[in-house]
């Protein structure tokens, strides 16, 4: 089969090496992709808003399935697009999408299906979102309804945080704000919980934690993602029959309702308090570092799977896990989330090898000519599974010092709630 690849990051370099050890695969195209991913796929320079020129694409090389990576396509109705012109799509469509798109959306579907959530407000206007500040209890946090990366959320600690906060949403920070959402802030701890659906049936895809603030013990900015490790140290059964129970089985039912059969990843951001889950926000794609963190544990097919839910077939697909754990640490350029250089050569890349235990997964990189250059903040995932997460992370340090990049920096304690040391 030829498969395309939308994205160009860490989760895209998984997603295209788990689709590269099926049998059934015989090309790839990854659009753009990136350095990983030019060295078992064709990369191709296209963007992935233009939903004409990927169709154009498509066509020509007779592609016979497309799976979609980020979010921003996904919003935006690529799957739509393409499903119209008998196009194989994994990946919601836009409706369905609107799950992460809008966190108002989200919010309106916890409430009449009764999903344990943060209590929240939503407001129109500056004027009367300032009231409500004005007497709240803090902390509390402002969101943005926006796609904004995690980027549109403050968590407030008093009312000039808050007033600031709705004053930079409502001044059009993340664009054009029409309501803004004020919630209660909810404290416990957090967890990536996933289900792979078919629009018929969804099964859960492990769980991971990951690590988005910049320092070492959760500290400093939020970025994209410093690192992950899966499974979570806070699942156990009777906390998934509760996710289950709770959150995912309404979420699924309110989708019926919209006559949505949703197709693809369902990414559950939660807070987990008292072994009870709370739902932060949904994302319709697979998490970026959880992605790379999650397939190395994957014993099935992959591609198997992908064809399982485009053909509705997932009912019968059994999905097998290694029992090891896995865990990814991000490196990053120097001055990541804030201002840092980009086309630095990254050498002695071969000093990497990458084995049944060991992967490394590109984000931000660019080949030119023969070699590979950093071209975003987020640069090289380097993920180990293990019985031990204190092995993995041991094991992931020694490389990344081997590779002795000058211009990154990496966390040197992801997992540091799971490893007592
Ligand atoms: P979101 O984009 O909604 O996932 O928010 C980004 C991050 O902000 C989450 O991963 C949490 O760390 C934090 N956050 C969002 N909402 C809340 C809340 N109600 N209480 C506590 N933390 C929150
Ligand atoms: N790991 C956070 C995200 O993918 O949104």
């Amino acid at each position: 089969m030829k498969i395309a690849i939308l994205g160009s990051g860490g989760r895209e370099h998984a997603l295209t090496y788990a689709i590269s050890k099926s049998k059934k695969t015989k090309k790839i195209f990854c659009i753009p992709g990136n350095a990983g991913t030019a060295k078992i796929a064709e990369n191709l320079e296209l963007d992935i808003n233009n939903f004409n020129l990927i169709y154009e694409f498509i066509r020509r090389e007779e592609i016979d399935l497309v799976i979609v990576g980020p979010e921003k396509p996904l919003v935006d109705g690529i799957v739509d697009y393409l499903r119209k012109k008998n196009i194989d799509v994994f990946g919601p469509k836009k409706n369905s999408a609107m799950l992460e798109g809008s966190k108002i959306f989200t919010k309106k579907i916890c409430e009449k299906y009764k999903i344990p959530t943060a209590n929240f407000g939503i407001f129109d206007s500056k004027k009367f979102a300032v009231q409500f500040i004005e007497n709240a209890k803090f902390p509390l946090v402002v969101k943005a309804d926006v796609i904004a990366a995690g980027k549109g959320v403050y968590i407030c600690n008093d009312s000039n945080e808050a007033k600031l906060a709705i004053n930079e949403i409502f001044n059009g920070k993340f664009g054009p704000a029409e309501n803004i959402l004020i919630e209660e802030f909810l404290d416990g701890e957090e967890m990536s919980f996933f289900v792979i659906s078919d629009g018929n049936n969804y099964r859960c895809f492990q769980t991971a934690q990951d690590h988005k603030r910049v320092g070492e013990g959760d500290t400093g900015k939020n970025t994209g993602g410093m690192g992950a490790y899966c499974p979570s140290k806070l699942i156990n059964n009777e906390l998934e029959k509760k996710i289950l129970e709770k959150i995912i089985q309404p979420t699924f039912n309110a989708l019926n309702e919209m006559e949505e059969e949703y197709v693809g990843f369902l990414y559950a951001g939660l807070m987990i308090k008292n072994n009870e889950p709370f739902l932060i926000e949904y994302n319709v794609r697979m998490g970026d570092p959880e992605c790379q963190t999650i397939l190395p544990l994957l014993k099935s097919d992959f591609l198997d799977l992908i064809l399982a839910c485009t053909k509705k077939e997932l009912k019968n697909f059994e999905i097998n896990w290694k029992n090891e754990k896995s865990m990814c640490i991000v490196l990053c350029a120097k001055g990541y989330p804030d201002k840092y250089d980009k086309d630095i050569i990254i050498k002695n890349l071969s000093s990497f090898k990458d084995d049944e235990f060991n992967f490394l997964f590109h984000a931000g990189t660019k080949l030119k000519g023969k070699d590979i250059y950093s071209a975003g903040g987020r640069v090289l995932n380097f993920i180990n599974i293990s019985n031990s997460f204190f092995d993995s992370r041991n094991n992931i340090i020694k490389q990344i010092k081997k590779l002795n990049w000058k211009e990154g920096f990496f966390r040197k304690d992801i997992g540091h709630r799971v490893i007592k040391n």
